[in-house]
């Protein structure tokens, strides 16, 4: 069965001070159910790293660059990540497509080189509202899916999070059905590629304002295996009832 994975992506927030959150989910956690994932800005992660070393949080990054090393100012490679702590690491995330350019085959060249490094990969994908009223999301999302994800991977090292952008910091929530929709076709075109053992494996996340009020009914629909939550998973006071309705499912 896949383990439910709550995952927190802090993006650009985040200081010192905020480790105690960080500790907070560590301490109120301990025996969860669900793998819970925070994935603080790099500045963080080995800092993060020696809160969590023995609790039930793990940590992700949220980029990663494709060469292992090299003259590359500013950017980190997996292994630097993995070895600042990171298990995880979030790639092809909207904002990244959108802030820096990046497409597909950019976010597959980055998502092999976690891979080999030995970091498991969370690639996003998701339409535009414009895509969306056009009655083309699920063309998209078979088009990120099939430029995105690279050949290497296993059931255990993927995590693929369906994040429409619309609904991204937005309060703006898919209905259900269109959840549902997008998940079941996702795992429908990972069978259809890697095969039925392996697409049983992945583990499929929904984000875009996920909160407490709404986790438990988005975590009932059949194929979500848990969230990659934004905003509010900066606090452990927002983070804990999100973590706590995926545990009761
Ligand atoms: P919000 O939960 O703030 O909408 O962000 C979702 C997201 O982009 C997570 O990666």
């Amino acid at each position: 069965m896949r383990r439910k994975l709550a995952a927190g992506n802090w993006k650009m927030n985040g200081t010192s001070a905020d480790l105690a959150q960080i500790e907070t989910l560590a301490r109120t956690h301990v025996g969860a159910i669900s793998e819970i994932l925070i994935a603080p800005p790099a500045t963080l992660l080995h800092r993060a790293s020696e809160i969590t070393r023995t609790g039930p949080v793990t940590l992700g990054a949220q980029d990663c660059h494709a060469s292992g090393s090299g003259a590359h100012t500013g950017d980190i490679s997996a292994a630097m990540l993995l070895d600042a702590g990171a298990s995880y690491v979030i790639l092809g995330h909207s904002e990244r497509r959108g802030d820096h350019a990046e497409q597909d085959s950019d976010v597959s060249a980055k998502a092999s080189a976690a891979l080999g490094a030995g970091l498991r990969v969370i690639i996003c994908m998701g339409e535009a509202l414009q895509e969306r009223e056009a009655g083309n999301t699920l063309d998209i999302i078979a088009s990120q899916l099939a430029g995105s994800v690279p050949d290497d991977v296993s059931g255990e090292n993927l995590v693929i999070a369906y994040e429409p952008i619309w609904a991204i910091g937005t309060g703006k929530v898919p209905s259900l059905a269109q959840i549902g929709e997008v998940h079941d076709f996702l795992r429908a075109r990972l069978e259809q590629r890697f095969g039925a053992q392996t697409a049983r494996a992945v583990r499929l996340l929904y984000g875009g304002s996920v909160k407490a009020a709404n986790a438990e009914q988005i975590f009932a629909i059949p194929n979500v295996d848990g969230a990659l939550v934004g905003g509010a998973s900066l606090t452990a006071d927002d983070f804990t009832p999100i973590i706590n309705a995926l545990d009761a499912i």
